[in-house]
């Protein structure tokens, strides 16, 4: 005799195509039935692609099927409406909270240290310029750098149990950096890597923001699955440099985001080139154009080239951003124009 707990274990070997999360832990198992021998499951796969339907049903018939105890399996399986999956308990109101922000959009790169939190940072004060009010999660809770590239040492006070995000160049930000302590290594196991951004999310009394601008760790895995899940991105921005390999994570990112649905808004190519401060000539370091190369192959946009500055790196590691410090500079330009091609290419809210 075989048990609905049995086969709900059984289910979680199931994962969903190319991530490393279970069906039951993404809440498409709606339903497990037993009797006697016969087992009748309803599974919920929210995802446009029919393959990826196919592909969980069978894998999941399978693992059911060759249960010791099991007869027959009657597989009810249902597409419902094209949203992204993930219906961990707690998503509905995550979206609820950020329901009156206009844009959700996230900064990804599928390799570390491309300058993801950079672009976040300039874009996000690049928007704040353009008259909008800007809010900034630091979705990267294994390296979060937006507290020190934006200049904020203190820690955030609360209000009515909850949390008011810290303000900066007049942008609004939260970071789990605030609440760690610097020097001790952060070790997350997957469950809490998801409930430590929906606190950042729950907690935090985001209000009055136009554009919520999140700044993911680098990858393609749980962390910016369950980030996208939480929540509902209007776009996703991919960073990335113009080398060979930074070029390969980027398709990566965008394929991941496409998986589930969010629109990619471009790729933007950091460290483009370098423009010498002293007799202005232009050197492509990492020999540039990849990126919109990249960007036309997967017919993606391409967003701008931001040039390898070292005004922008200690802009960044010394709190005081190139495009709040020093607007006017042909640096702080190229962010703007990219911040201006992306609110093109947002959707017009119904
Ligand atoms: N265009 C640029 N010119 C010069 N330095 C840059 C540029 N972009 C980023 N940097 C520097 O490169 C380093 C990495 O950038 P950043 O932290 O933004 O990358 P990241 O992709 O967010 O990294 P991680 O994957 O660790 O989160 C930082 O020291 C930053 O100041
Ligand atoms: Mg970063």
């Amino acid at each position: 005799m075989v048990t609905r707990e049995q086969v709900l274990d059984r289910l979680r070997t199931v994962k969903y195509p190319g991530y490393s999360r279970d069906i039951v832990s993404f809440g498409m198992v709606k339903d497990v039935q037993v009797e006697d021998s016969r087992v009748k499951i309803h599974l919920h796969i929210t995802t446009q692609d029919p393959k990826i339907r196919e592909a969980i049903a069978t894998l999941a018939r399978e693992q059911v099927e060759s249960m010791p105890g099991v007869s027959e399996v009657e597989f009810h399986v249902e597409a419902g409406e094209v949203k992204r999956p993930g219906h961990a308990p707690g998503i509905r109101e995550t979206r609820k909270l950020l329901e009156h922000v206009r844009y959700k959009i996230a900064v990804a790169s599928g390799k570390g240290g491309v300058g993801k939190t950079t672009v976040a940072v300039n874009l996000a004060l690049a928007l704040a310029r353009r008259g909008a009010k800007v809010g900034i999660l630091d979705a990267d809770i294994y390296g979060p750098n937006i507290p020190i590239m934006m200049g904020v040492h203190e820690k955030p006070r609360g209000k009515d149990n909850k949390i008011l995000p810290m303000e900066s160049y007049g942008v609004k930000l939260m970071s789990i950096g605030f609440f760690l302590d610097e020097n001790s290594p952060i070790i997350w196991r997957g469950p809490l890597v998801g409930k430590a951004i929906e606190q950042l999310l729950t907690d935090v009394l985001w209000e009055d923001i136009d554009y919520f601008i999140v700044d993911l760790p680098p990858g393609t895995g749980d962390a910016q699955l369950s980030i996208s899940s939480l929540v509902q991105l209007s776009g996703a921005i991919i960073v990335s440099t113009p080398q060979d390999v930074a070029l390969e994570d980027a398709v990566k990112g965008v394929k991941m985001f496409q998986k589930v649905n969010v629109p990619i808004l471009g790729i933007v190519e950091n460290m483009s080139y370098f423009l010498c401060p002293h007799c202005g000539e232009r050197t492509d370091i990492f020999a540039h154009g990849g990126a919109k190369r990249t960007s036309e192959a997967m017919g993606v946009p391409f967003l701008g080239e931001i040039p390898l500055d070292p005004g922008i790196r200690e802009g960044g590691d010394h709190g005081k951003p190139i495009v709040a410090v020093q607007p006017e500079s042909p640096q702080a330009q190229a962010f703007l124009d990219i911040a201006d091609r992306v609110l093109e290419r947002l959707p017009t809210p119904a």
